[in-house]
């Protein structure tokens, strides 16, 4: 075993995160809006080349890569995929080489996470989006070819495996309420391949946390052509499994919101820009135009319409991903130009 394996529950981990992530209240945007107090959990900061919520799951993944003996990891992703930027650093401190199947053509120039893969020495390589599983079938026949003994990482790292990071940063998060005195009605968080999500509810059904735990869904409310909830239970079912529980999810115990798809993935609107904003100018921080941009978008119109009282306590979980605000610039810089006067008012 390798020595620096820490444990949870008996399975490895192969410490990659600055934990705990810190917890905060947003007193300013609280304030402005009149409406509930909101908290958030700043995973944005879990360290690993700029932090975000695959840190954590990445620490069951590549510890499980090192005890199957793996001499390479191979993952795939949009081309601001920060999954792939995650686990590409995640693999430079594993000591494995790296490879990324990004969705689409090469831009012309780097920008954003796929620039920070190229300095994390990742090989990259690219395919249109519905050929992308069978391009990173192929790298890994290729590399099985040459005698090498890949590890793959699916989409997100949303295996039971992966969620099981979030199941103990869902203990993390009770233990600190609990040491606060705090209490929390609603945990929101961007869902996406759905680890986080599967994660987060076991977490909270091990540590007993009465609140709700609610999805924004970033995507579709279909994951590889099935229902998104039903993939919910299937990975949570399968986090209980690796953990030894008989415990079971039913798809209907996840609370997912579809209601923020906009124009689709990784497309850039009014809702993501003036969230990103909102929460620059009122509290001096970095949401991400793909996933905490749309979740926290659908947050504020949740207030907005009244659904959240002024009575609640809600805690926006950051997942990081503000590597990506970059290669965004020209959608944002057009939109947010418009919002300034709006917002400083
Ligand atoms: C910044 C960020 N937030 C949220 C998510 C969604 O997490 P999950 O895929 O576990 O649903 C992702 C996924 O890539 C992400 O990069």
């Amino acid at each position: 075993m390798n020595e620096s394996f820490t444990f949870y529950r008996g399975l490895p981990r192969f410490p990659l995160a600055f934990l705990p992530t810190p917890v905060h209240e947003l007193k300013r945007l609280s304030a402005a809006l009149r409406g509930p107090r909101i908290l958030i959990k700043r995973d944005d900061q879990t360290g690993l080349c700029s932090g975000g919520n695959k840190t954590r799951k990445l620490e069951f993944l590549i510890a499980d890569a090192l005890q199957q003996k793996a001499d390479m990891v191979i993952t795939a992703g949009a081309v601001q995929s920060n999954h792939c930027r995650q686990t590409a650093a995640a693999a430079v401190l594993a000591g494995l080489p790296c490879e990324l199947v990004l969705s689409g053509t090469p831009p012309e120039i780097p920008n954003g996470n796929h620039l920070l893969d190229l300095f994390l020495g990742a090989r990259l390589h690219f395919a249109d989006r519905p050929q992308r599983n069978q391009r990173m079938l192929q790298v890994v026949e290729e590399r099985l070819a040459q005698g090498k003994r890949p590890y793959i990482i699916p989409i997100g790292g949303s295996t039971g495996l992966g969620a099981l990071g979030y199941c103990l940063a869902m203990e993390e998060l009770n233990e600190q309420l609990q040491a606060a005195g705090e209490k929390v009605d609603i945990i929101i968080t961007a869902s996406s391949s759905g680890g986080t999500q599967a994660g987060l509810a076991l977490g909270a059904r091990l540590c007993g946390f009465t609140g709700r735990v609610l999805g924004i869904s970033i995507d579709n409310d279909k994951l590889d052509g099935a229902p998104f909830q039903t993939e919910l239970s299937k990975i949570a079912d399968d986090a209980c499994r690796r953990l030894g529980l008989s415990i079971h999810f039913e798809p209907d115990e996840f609370h997912v919101q579809y209601d923020y798809l906009g124009q689709g993935y990784g497309v850039v609107g009014a809702l993501e820009a003036k969230a990103i904003a909102l929460v620059g100018c009122t509290e001096g921080l970095l949401l991400d135009p793909v996933y905490t941009g749309r979740a926290f978008g659908g947050l504020l119109d949740l207030i907005r319409k009244k659904v959240f009282t002024s009575s609640q306590t809600i805690l926006f979980w950051h997942t990081g991903g503000s590597a990506a605000l970059f290669a965004y610039a020209a959608e944002l810089e057009q939109r947010i130009h418009g919002l300034r006067a709006e917002l400083v008012a």
